[in-house]
């Protein structure tokens, strides 16, 4: 290419990209772009949230707080003066954020729960679980409703990432299942929100 063939390059090609890039979005644009977040990201959004927490609990303070010899990290740490359990830590963060009025849940199930209250509660959250048993790779969604409102339901798989999880499972006395192995799908991770814009009631 000649030096001439590409100041006309730069000219043609590059320059009009910097005014287009320059010029001001307007507020309809800018709704419109707020407006088309799908909800499937939102939930890839709030998981990968969730599961950062957990796992940042889990090590920087269980692991931690367990190998200096500090405290545990127990199921019945109300009565024990332990800390709760990464699932618990979960469970209990889902209820403070239902408390908050906006629509959104989220919760840790299983089909072979310790507790049937983290059983699937609706034929969609039995499927949901069953499918990312088959598939991992991929929440589980749909759309359901309750009531008169519309609400984006997402199922995430929950694995067996190091063995203890397994361990524990296996090993509860009220566990519905004592052969999960490392890397199994031991649940999932269940997230849901209204669909449309003004749906905050405080409850
Ligand atoms: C020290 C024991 C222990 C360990 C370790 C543990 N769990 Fe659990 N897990 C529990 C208990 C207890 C519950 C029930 C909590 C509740 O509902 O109050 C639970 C709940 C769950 C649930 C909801 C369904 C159910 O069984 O009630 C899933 C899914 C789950 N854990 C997955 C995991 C995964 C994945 C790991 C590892 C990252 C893990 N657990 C590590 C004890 C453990």
């Amino acid at each position: 290419m000649t030096h001439y063939q590409s100041m006309l390059r730069v000219v043609f090609f590059v320059l009009p990209l910097v005014f287009v890039s320059a010029v001001p979005r307007s507020d309809a644009q800018d709704a419109e772009v707020a407006a088309g977040i799908s909800p499937q990201v939102v939930a890839d959004y709030l998981h990968a949230v969730i599961q950062a927490d957990r796992t940042l609990y889990a090590t920087h303070v269980v692991s931690r707080m367990q190998d200096t010899g500090t405290v545990l990290a127990s199921e019945g740490w109300k009565k024990r003066g332990t800390l709760p359990l990464p699932a618990q830590m979960l469970l209990l963060s889902g209820l403070e954020v239902k408390e908050q009025g906006f629509g959104l849940q989220f919760r840790l199930a299983s089909l072979w729960p310790i507790y049937e209250r983290n059983g699937p509660s609706t034929e969609f959250e039995t499927k949901g679980l069953e499918a990312v048993v088959k598939d991992p790779s991929q929440p589980y969604t749909g759309i359901i409703t309750r009531g008169e409102k519309k609400y984006f339901k997402a199922i995430y798989a929950d694995k067996a990432v190091s063995k203890t999880c397994a361990n524990c499972h296996n090993t509860h006395i009220l566990s519905a299942k004592r052969d999960h192995k490392l890397g199994d799908v031991m649940g999932g991770i269940i997230i849901s929100f209204p669909l449309g814009s003004k749906q905050h009631d405080v409850p």
